[in-house]
């Protein structure tokens, strides 16, 4: 029993890792699926691609190494976040789509919301700001406008879950209806401080809290697989949301200490510790993980585009082939040329919180061509991320660690990560073992499985790739950072 099996459901994809004893990628396998888009600004998955997806990978990741699902001592699961489904709790069929975290159509309700003055408690109880990103007013929507469906929830016949609570209800074939607490904390539901479902704001948005699953440290037992899925069952041992996981994966275990994952979107993390800190600056406040009770906070800020920027490029505007060609294209731009793109695509997030801004660029001259578009996209991902970080140390100053960890896609890009660097001034850590949502997932279940060391001597296993100091001088860094500013001022005003 010397393997961990983790599970990724992700916003594009699901992927399945399988690590040994010393904590080791065995093997993994990958699986897109598809991205339903009824109507503009709304994004729905079908609930069956979500778990064939992870069925077939899981299999697929075990059969690769080779080894005998008997040798897996656990499973691990992390999930893209916010993301809401319903199901009935007698025959186990989602009454919808799931609607995903980037959905806006509860943009209207939420505003409603803020009106009626119910923000102010909202945020004191969930750390959130009331925006569609959560879950809550989804769940709302869903009882709202599926036949039958409030009454079958009042009644008791209906179950609410983020993707975790699906897949483990799947896994365990409906024997378990659970979720981990920091998967809850971004419901908009749950009272991050008392670590219970808030009555109040469920009776607010109509939510019967019968419907809701019971919340569990992050490493924990969830339940045991469904005998036929793997020809035994297997312990689930391990949950955490994405960004969380991804903040374990990064040993980022001391307050103060803060990591950056660069997938479609940025989430940036900062360990606060035992304090709940709460944002002065339109951050959110989160749990980053529960352990053995104790739940250790977070400051967080969410940035909607970062690799999606690049994606832009690529299928948007037809600039590269793939999304490697944007590197070389940056390094081969004219300095004279000075391009600025705000991808608000999709609106703005942290720490600006602008549903209905949409995207500029600055600076076209008619020498503006492919190369520096391309610059500008990957300047971007550095100019928000310091936004973050502003707003951060604005909300908890002395607190916060001057190194930055990151991770995802985009951090491979050498270019980029000196450019982070340069931006913020700050260094720029990549480590060597660059899975680390996986990781901190496996992690999770490999130490509730007794297989992996506590977070000490996990911590001090992380090793470092590469260390990015900033060159950029003071005057240039503060220059580019103020028209930066002035920038997004614009598209504010726009
Ligand atoms: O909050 C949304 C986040 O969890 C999604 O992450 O990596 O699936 O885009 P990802």
């Amino acid at each position: 029993m010397s393997y961990i099996l983790a599970i990724d459901q992700g916003t594009t994809s699901s992927r399945a890792i399988l690590f040994d004893g010393a904590l080791r990628l065995v093997a993994q396998a990958q699986e897109e699926f598809p991205q339903i888009y009824p109507a503009p600004g709304w994004v729905e998955h079908d609930p069956r691609d979500l778990w064939s997806s992870v069925a077939t990978v899981a299999r697929a990741a075990v059969d690769r190494a080779g080894i005998d699902a008997r040798e897996i001592a656990a499973i691990g699961i992390t999930n893209q976040r916010e993301t809401a489904l319903i199901w009935d709790r007698a025959t186990g069929q989602p009454i919808h789509n799931a609607i995903v975290w980037q959905d806006r159509r509860t943009a209207d309700l939420c505003r409603d919301l803020v009106t009626a003055g119910h923000e102010t408690t909202i945020t004191a109880r969930t750390g959130l700001l009331l925006d569609p990103y959560f879950s809550a007013t989804k769940v709302k929507w869903l009882l709202d406008h599926v036949e039958g469906a409030r009454a079958k929830a009042e009644a008791g016949e209906l179950l609410f879950g983020t993707v975790d609570t699906f897949l483990i209800w799947k896994l365990t074939g409906g024997r378990a209806h659970v979720t981990d607490a920091t998967n809850a904390a971004r419901t908009m539901l749950f009272d991050i401080g008392r670590g219970v479902w808030d009555a109040e704001i469920c009776g607010l948005l109509g939510v019967p809290m019968a419907m809701l699953p019971e919340v569990k440290d992050c490493a924990a037992p969830f339940g045991m697989t469904r005998a036929d899925l793997f020809g035994h069952e297997i312990p689930i041992l391990g949950v955490a949301g994405d960004q969380q996981a991804a903040t374990c994966g990064q040993a980022c275990f001391r307050p103060g200490m803060m990591k950056s994952t660069y997938g479609t979107g940025c989430f940036a993390l900062l360990n606060t510790g035992a304090e709940q800190v709460t944002s002065r600056n339109r951050l959110l406040t989160t749990i980053a993980y529960q352990l053995g009770g104790q739940r250790t906070y977070a400051l967080e800020g969410s940035i909607f585009i970062a690799g999606a920027v690049v994606q832009w490029l690529r299928d948007g505007l037809k600039l590269i082939r793939e999304a490697g060609e944007t590197h070389a294209l940056a390094l081969s731009t004219d300095p004279g040329q000075d391009l600025m793109i705000v991808p608000a695509f999709t609106g703005l997030g942290a720490p600006w919180w602008k549903p209905e801004a949409r995207g500029a660029v600055f600076g076209l001259t008619r020498n503006s061509g492919p190369a520096d578009f391309a610059r500008a996209a990957l300047e971007s991902v550095g100019y928000q991320t310091r936004d973050l970080l502003e707003a951060m140390r604005a909300d908890w100053g002395a607190g916060a660690e001057g190194v930055l960890r990151v991770d995802g896609g985009m951090s491979a890009s050498d270019w980029t990560m000196q450019f982070l660097a340069d931006i913020i001034g700050a260094p720029v850590d990549r480590p060597v073992m660059r899975e680390t949502t996986a990781l901190g997932a496996a992690w999770l279940a490999g130490m509730q499985a007794g297989l992996y060391p506590g977070p000490d001597e996990f911590a001090a296993n992380w090793a470092l790739d590469r260390r990015f100091e900033p060159r950029m001088d003071e005057a240039t860094r503060s220059t580019k950072y103020a028209r930066w500013g002035r920038a997004v001022q614009a598209v504010m005003a726009v």
